[in-house]
C-alpha cells in the first residue's frame, strides 16, 4: 500500500529512517577538525605511522576543499557525515584511510563534533547579542529624559523614561549573555576518546586531542561522554529564554506601532504593506520574532523529551538532537539581527509619548507622595485624598494638575499651591532617584556603566 515511493521495500525505508546526513552534513567542518586532531594524536602515540597520518591529514584537507566548493553530497547509503567523510577519504587515499577510526567510535566522534558546533553557535550568538546591547544602550542614552507612560496590567501606572524602559531590555539581554557564556564554559570539555562507551585499550592521549580542539580538558566518564547532551540543552535553554526576551520586546514594538498608541514608527525595512488595505503598515518582522520564539521554545521541549527516557549510554534516538538545535540556532540568529535592526532604526514620537504619559492620571502617586511629604499626612490617608482628586478630575474630564487650588483645598484644606510642581510628568520622573529608579540621572548613570561594560566610548 505504501511501497510506491520505495524502490527496494524495507531496505530503502531503513536507509531513510536511519540516515542523518541530510542534516548532520552541517557538522562537516567540526568532523574534519576532530578527525585531524585524532589522527595527529594517534601518530604522536605511535598508534599510526607518520606517513599514514600525513596521508590522512592531507586527504581530509582535500575532502574539506571539496565540501567547501560543492557542498556535502547527500547519499543516504552513507548514513551520516562521519561515514560520508571517511568513505570519501578512502576513495582519495586508499588503505591508510582505514586507520583513522582506530581507538574511536562514531559515538564519541558525534559527541565531539556536536559540541564543537554548539560552541561555535554560542560564540556567534554572543557576538549578535553584543550588537543588540550596543543598540539598546545608544537608544537609551538618547532618551534618558524622554517621558512615556509606565504600565502595570497595561494600564497607565506612573510616568517613566524611555531610556529606563529600553535599559530594562539591556538588563535582560545581559542575563542572556551571562547564560550563554556560562553554558559555553561548562560544556568546553572533550568527549573524544570515550570511544563507543567504555574507553579504549589503545594508549591514546585524550588531553592532547582536547587541547588541539580548544577544549579545557577531557570529560571524566566515558559513559557520560557519549550519552550527554546537556551542552545542547543548555544552549537551547539559553536560546529559549533569550527568544522570550526578544519576543517581549517585539510585542512592545507591535503595540507601540499600532494606531491606538502611535509611540513609534517602525522603519520601512522591517514593515510590510497590505495587498488590499493601502493604509496598512504591518510590523511583520516584530511579529515573526514573537512567533519564532514559539518554535525555539519548541526545540528545547523536543530535545528534552528525546533525552528524558534514555538509559546509558548512546541510543539512536540521540541522532535527533541536531535538527532542533540547528532550527533554534538559525531562528535565534535571525531574531537577534532583526531586533537589533529595529532598535537601531525605529523612530520614537516623543510628543506622543509625553501626551500619553500625561494621561491616565499618571501622577496620582506623586500627589499622594506630596501629601505625605508636604503636608505630613499618613500615606493611607493621602491615598484616599488622592482618590477623591482623581474622581473629581475624571468627572471634569481634566488632568490632575488642571484642577484649581480651590478645588483641591475643598478636598483637603492642607493642600497648598506647592502641590502643582509635583504633578508634572517631568517632576514625577525626576523625583524617582532611588537606585535603579526611572529618574534621568539614574538612567544616565546606568547607561554610562553599561557603556563601560561594553567597552564603548561615551
Ligand atoms: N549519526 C549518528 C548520530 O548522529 C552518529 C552516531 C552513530 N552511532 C551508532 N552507534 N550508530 O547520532
Amino acid at each position: 500500500m505504501w511501497g510506491g515511493r520505495f524502490a527496494e521495500g524495507p531496505t530503502a525505508i531503513m536507509r531513510e529512517i536511519n540516515a542523518s546526513i541530510p542534516f548532520d552534513k552541517r557538522l562537516w567542518q567540526q568532523d574534519i577538525a576532530g578527525s585531524k586532531a585524532h589522527v595527529t594524536m594517534l601518530e604522536a602515540q605511535g598508534i599510526v605511522t607518520a606517513s599514514d597520518a600525513q596521508a590522512i591529514r592531507d586527504g581530509l584537507d582535500t575532502v574539506a576543499l571539496e565540501y567547501a566548493a560543492n557542498g556535502v553530497p547527500v547519499d543516504l547509503a552513507l548514513e551520516d557525515i562521519h561515514m560520508a567523510t571517511e568513505s570519501r577519504l578512502a576513495a582519495l587515499i586508499g588503505a591508510p584511510a582505514g586507520r583513522l577510526h582506530t581507538a574511536r567510535s562514531r559515538n564519541d566522534q558525534v559527541a565531539t563534533d556536536f559540541r564543537l558546533w554548539v560552541r561555535d553557535a554560542m560564540d556567534g550568538v554572543l557576538v549578535g547579542l553584543r550588537a543588540l546591547q550596543v543598540a539598546l544602550v545608544i537608544r537609551a542614552g538618547e532618551n534618558v529624559a524622554t517621558v512615556m507612560p509606565g504600565y502595570t496590567h497595561l494600564q497607565v501606572a506612573q510616568p517613566v523614561t524611555l531610556g529606563h524602559h529600553l535599559m530594562a531590555y539591556y538588563e535582560m539581554i545581559s542575563r542572556d549573555v551571562s547564560r550563554f557564556s556560562d553554558a559555553r564554559q561548562r560544556m568546553n570539555l572533550s568527549p573524544l576518546g570515550a570511544a563507543a562507551l567504555a574507553g579504549t585499550g589503545f594508549p591514546i592521549d585524550r588531553h592532547m586531542t582536547a587541547a588541539a580542539l580548544g577544549f579545557d580538558g577531557p570529560t571524566r566518564n566515558s559513559l557520560d561522554s557519549v550519552s550527554d547532551r546537556d551542552f545542547a540543552l543548555d544552549y537551547l535553554m539559553a536560546a529559549a529564554q533569550c527568544s522570550l526576551h526578544l519576543s517581549r520586546l517585539a510585542e512592545e514594538f507591535i503595540i507601540w506601532a499600532s494606531q491606538s498608541f502611535r509611540f513609534v514608527k517602525l522603519p520601512d525595512a522591517y514593515s510590510t504593506g497590505s495587498s488590499i488595505m493601502p493604509q496598512k503598515r504591518n510590523p511583520d518582522a516584530a511579529e515573526l520574532v514573537r512567533g519564532h520564539s514559539g518554535r525555539i521554545i519548541g526545540s528545547l521541549t523536543s530535545l528534552m523529551i528525546t533525552m528524558k527516557g534514555l538509559p546509558l549510554a548512546y541510543s539512536k534516538d540521540m541522532q535527533d538532537d541536531k535538527p532542533p538545535v540547528f532550527e533554534a540556532h538559525d531562528l535565534l540568529a535571525l531574531c537577534i539581527a532583526a531586533m537589533t535592526g529595529m532598535v537601531e532604526t525605529l523612530t520614537f514620537d516623543a510628543a506622543r509619548l509625553r501626551q500619553a504619559a500625561e494621561g491616565g492620571f499618571s501622577t496620582a502617586t506623586d500627589l499622594a507622595d506630596w501629601l505625605v511629604r508636604g503636608a505630613d499626612i499618613p500615606f493611607r490617608e493621602a491615598h484616599h485624598i488622592t482618590g477623591a482628586a482623581v474622581k473629581l478630575a475624571e468627572q471634569k474630564g481634566c488632568a490632575l494638575d488642571q484642577l484649581s487650588l480651590d478645588e483641591l483645598q475643598a478636598i483637603d484644606a492642607r493642600i497648598d499651591d506647592r502641590v502643582f510642581a509635583a504633578l508634572s510628568v517631568d517632576q514625577s520622573v525626576a523625583s524617582r532617584k532611588s537606585f535603579g529608579g526611572t529618574a534621568p540621572e539614574q538612567v544616565r548613570a546606568r547607561v554610562e556603566e553599561a557603556r563601560a561594560e561594553l567597552g564603548i566610548g561615551g
